[in-house]
């Protein structure tokens, strides 16, 4: 049964209304249930009461009991809640103009991996994200970069107490991709942050994007390589884009090249390719009597600091609101 109408509780909500400061809701407090309250006052008359009386006369007393700390509690949080906002509550002008939140816009470095991948994506290439901490064997031992080789040097890499390295590259995804998706035809690609230990000057940051693609398949060759670059060239720089290829090493394929783009009269280097080499693909499960593919690697920093004439890759780190608000 209900309490709410007992003439104690009745005495104590008006009493309560009337507190408007927790200082005087506690008077009331003590008032009705405390040591010498009403209710305490109340409680003598158990004495004089039959047990049967007593059982019922005390369910009363806690249920007014509960029902006088549930109103105190309520006004308590009322005037907390009034405190907070402050006696301008009513004086709230509905009909001035709010705060307008800026809207943020894509980070430079962002907006161009997006627009790479997408072009990409568009040629049939599936995008994954792969681990930023590597094991040594897929970042290096399964791209045919054995540990005697200068690529591991401790002084280019990041390593974990537990012996993984933060990749170096976003190549260590290749065999990753091969094991991953079973027998080819593949053709796959991955992006984000790379790591090595390089001094930091206007184009050397110890923390650095690339985007990394393969293509695995029967009769792949150099020229499905070519195709798709031009096709991602033209997507970026236009289509009387200009590319040059220059022959390189990577110890995971072979042949291999360096690509520049012609951008401004000037050749800018901006991707590593080649042909997969067979051990990397054996080290994918792939046999490679069978499949060929190709793979390539671009800079994403590079990539975006060429389209937007930045000069300084830090500035790419710094967040600076003055930098970012110009793309
Ligand atoms: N991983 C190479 C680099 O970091 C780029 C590359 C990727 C080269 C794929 C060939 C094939 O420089």
């Amino acid at each position: 049964m209900s309490y709410k109408n007992h003439p104690l509780v009745i005495a104590a909500m008006e009493s309560i209304d009337v507190a408007k400061s927790l200082s005087a809701l506690d008077e009331v407090r003590v008032q009705y249930l405390g040591k010498k309250g009403e209710l305490k006052t109340l409680q003598a008359v158990l004495k004089s009461l039959s047990d049967d009386e007593k059982v019922e006369f005390g369910k009363m007393l806690n249920g007014v009991k509960q029902e006088i700390q549930e109103f105190l509690r309520h006004k308590k949080a009322l005037i907390e809640a009034y405190e907070l906002v402050g006696p301008d509550i009513k004086a709230i002008d509905v009909t001035l103009p709010g705060v307008r939140a800026l809207p943020g816009h894509r980070h430079p470095l962002m907006a161009t991996m997006d627009e790479v991948k997408s072009i990409l994506v568009g040629l049939g290439f599936r995008y994954d994200d792969y681990p930023e901490v590597e094991s040594e064997f897929y970042n290096f031992d399964a791209l045919n970069t054995p540990d005697w080789h200068p690529a591991r040097d401790m002084h280019d890499s990041f390593y974990t107490t537990k012996g993984n390295v933060l990749r170096t590259h976003t190549s260590a995804f290749q065999t990753r991709a091969m094991k991953n998706f079973g027998p080819p035809p593949l053709r796959a690609m991955t992006s984000g942050r790379c790591y090595r230990r390089d001094e930091i000057d206007a184009s050397h940051f110890p923390i650095f994007h690339q985007l990394d693609v393969i293509a695995i398949d029967e009769n792949i060759s150099f020229a499905d390589l070519k195709w798709v670059l031009y096709q991602l060239a033209s997507g970026l720089f236009g289509d009387d884009v200009q590319l040059r290829f220059r022959p390189s090493y990577f110890p995971f394929t072979t042949p291999s090249a360096e690509v520049d783009v012609m951008f401004n009269g000037k050749w800018l280097e901006i991707l590593g390719a080649g042909m997969i080499r067979p051990e990397v693909l054996q080290a994918g499960g792939v046999d490679s009597e069978k499949w060929q593919g190709f793979a390539f690697g671009l800079g994403i920093d590079r990539m975006a600091m060429i389209r937007h004439g930045i000069s300084d890759i830090r500035l790419m780190y710094e967040n600076e609101e003055a930098f970012l608000r110009q793309f």
